[in-house]
């Protein structure tokens, strides 16, 4: 969703804030903009459409302009056009506001500026912040407030008074023709980050925007504001209490953002998987004593062992890997689980028992819903686990406890290497509670030795991306699939149509197999593409049935099956192979070739795979 940038140094800020919106693209955005400083009035350049767009609108650097802010935004108030798009001026012109979040309360606020004098030109409730700043630097120099403002200068001042009216959540980068060396942030339920560099400071809701100049970050939590000029900078609450924050390492380099000689990121990260999950589970995976080693929930191992229920929360892909863990947990740990939509649970009055566990799953760490899930569930007595991906993440911070993916920065918007990742830290947490609870050292020690063979398996995998690329052109004009899958697999058929759904915007549905007879059958014409599961597994005759099903009826069958199986080759029409693995380990091979054939139907159909329409890389508004 948006992405802010902001620049103060002694380059030219014009170039740099560009390229760093480049790098907020993949969060995904429909239109972007910059205002600079440094040469008096604040300089605002901004268009609907992609940041080529606003490459074409701008002037030639201004060498004076070594401070600015940038913005690619994801509409939520307004619909997509130049006025609506970021950075937002105030009716005075002397406040420029770039924002990430949605402002609860700015109908009531708006109405209020708007009685007081205030002009307004979009729709987005961004401008409400830009013109409440601007109203109380206009109007509060009353030598009470001044007295109150504790010596701070105006600008930071009104900052805080506006924050202090706002419900909802924001980012926030601000500055003010007055004081143009100074540029403040701000944050409330959406990412901000302090990059602090050799003179200079790159302020943005992302790392992946700052690494170019610096991997020293500060990263602010909420209710927290910055003041950054050219002497340093200093951290507040927005009810000006001063704070120190410890300067953290940002953990990724540049190189693993940038495309290499990939496509898309898309493709590079399915590519990544065997190297994702060797980092994943390297170091974790103690084969000499037959044990898992999660070291970062070590405090939190026994109560976990004693748990009596699992509740798994998350949002989309991370859902269906969540649906994954809930099979392992139950059939590995012998532990109840149940997986829940995140913004279901927080607004259902959820039941949380002693005993309970919640684990959250989120690769960016700052999906809204599920943080919010993760602070309901804390204030209702749970103990929270987060697996999450971005390190010092939203997430990451609000959990009592927490694994890290450790699967590298996933730019493509579409989950790959995440999902994969997320299933392996379910599986090594399942066998190490099942260990602890009931299963003999000798089974464990096989479901170890198992676990450790799967990025090698997934590389054979990856093998066949030309043969799937056949596969999805030959089905390609089709606009209806099914994908269907039982057991650990159910959840691989929903993530395979999820994928193929969001960068494709063909229409796909995922089903448990045996659900497709009491309904979806009636969708089955002929041509029509029906993926099925089929591995080897308790299930398999049963899914055979369903695949006659489908071709009796002239669906055409794309199966994904288990290496040697001579038998299903004479009801496929298309044959995709895994290697052979038990069944509880089949989520991380299956949905690799459904990952291709997504990705190889959205390159035939000729979309932006790494910018799909509508879809925001992480989720920060409800
Ligand atoms: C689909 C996809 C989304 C995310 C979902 C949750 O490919 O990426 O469905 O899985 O928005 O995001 P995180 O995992 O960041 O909480």
């Amino acid at each position: 969703m948006c992405g802010i940038i902001a620049y103060l140094g002694k380059k030219v800020a014009q170039p740099i804030l560009i390229e760093a919106l480049k790098r907020l693209e993949y969060r995904g955005y429909d239109s972007a903009g910059v205002a600079l400083l440094g040469s008096g009035a604040i300089r605002i350049k901004k268009t609907s459409g992609r940041i080529s767009a606003l490459e074409k609108i701008l002037d030639e650097p201004d060498a004076a302009e070594t401070l600015g802010i940038g913005h690619t935004r994801w509409a939520t108030h307004g619909k997509p056009s130049t006025i609506n798009a970021h950075p937002h001026l105030d009716y005075t012109g002397k406040i420029a506001v770039v924002h990430n979040g949605i402002i609860e309360n700015y109908g009531t606020l708006k109405t209020w500026l708007q009685n007081e004098g205030a002009a307004f030109a979009s729709e987005t409730d961004t401008e409400v912040i830009a013109n409440l700043i601007g109203y109380f630097y206009a109007k509060g120099d009353s030598e009470e407030e001044q007295k109150k403002s504790d010596g701070q200068n105006k600008f930071e001042w009104s900052v805080q008074r506006a924050l202090q009216e706002m419900h909802g959540t924001f980012g926030l980068a601000i500055v003010c023709s007055d004081f143009p060396d100074t540029i403040i942030g701000a944050k409330r339920g959406s990412p901000l980050i302090l990059g602090v560099g050799d003179n200079e400071y790159i302020l943005a809701s992302d790392a992946a925007a700052i690494v170019e100049h610096t991997t020293q970050a500060i990263y602010l939590a909420d209710n927290e504001m910055v003041t950054i000029n050219p002497e340093g900078f200093h951290t507040k609450t927005i009810d000006n209490i001063t704070i120190s924050k410890e300067l953290k390492q940002i953990e990724f380099s540049l190189e693993q953002i940038e495309l290499g000689d990939f496509p898309h990121h898309m493709l590079k990260e399915i590519f990544e998987q065997p190297k994702a999950l060797s980092t994943c589970m390297g170091g974790r995976i103690d084969s000499r004593n037959n044990r898992i080693k999660l070291g970062g929930i070590d405090s939190y191992l026994r109560e976990l062992t004693r748990t009596k229920r699992l509740i798994l929360i998350a949002c989309g892909t991370a859902f269906h890997a969540g649906l994954v863990g809930e099979f392992l947990f139950e059939q590995l740990a012998r532990i109840p689980a149940e997986t829940e939509y995140a913004s279901e649970f927080r607004y259902r009055n959820p039941i949380i028992e002693d005993g309970t566990v919640v684990i959250s799953i989120s690769q960016s760490g700052e999906t809204i819903d599920t943080l919010a899930a993760v602070e309901e569930a804390k204030e209702r007595g749970a103990t929270v686990l987060g697996i999450v991906n971005v390190v010092g993440s939203s997430i990451a911070r609000t959990t009592d406890t927490g694994i890290y993916l450790h699967a590298g920065p996933e730019i493509g918007v579409a989950s790959t290497k995440a999902f994969t990742a997320q299933v392996a830290v379910l599986t090594m947490l399942a066998i190490e509670l099942g260990r602890r609870r009931h299963i003999r050292s000798d089974q464990a020690s096989k479901y170890i030795d198992e676990l450790s063979q799967i990025p090698d398996k997934i590389s054979q995998i990856l093998n066949q991306s030309d043969h799937i690329k056949q596969i999805a052109s030959a089905n390609i004009d089709q606009d209806n699939w099914l994908f269907l899958g039982r057991g650990f697999n159910y959840p691989v058929a929903l993530e395979g149509a999820l994928k193929l759904k969001e960068i494709s915007y063909i229409h796909a549905e995922g089903l448990p197999a045996a659900e497709m007879k009491h309904g979806p059958i009636a969708l089955i014409v002929d041509g029509m593409p029906v993926v099925f599961i089929a591995t080897a597994g308790p299930q398999y005759n049963k899914i055979m049935g369903n695949i006659a099903e489908v071709r009796a009826r002239g669906g055409k069958t794309i199966v994904v099956a288990t290496e040697g199986d001579e038998n299903i080759k004479q009801h496929a029409d298309h044959l995709i192979t895994i290697p052979d693995v038990p069944e509880f380990l089949q989520p991380m091979l299956t949905v690799v070739p459904l990952q291709l054939l997504a990705y190889h139907a959205a390159v035939l159909r000729d979309h932006d795979v790494d910018k799909p329409r509508n879809l925001a890389k992480s989720v920060t508004v409800e």
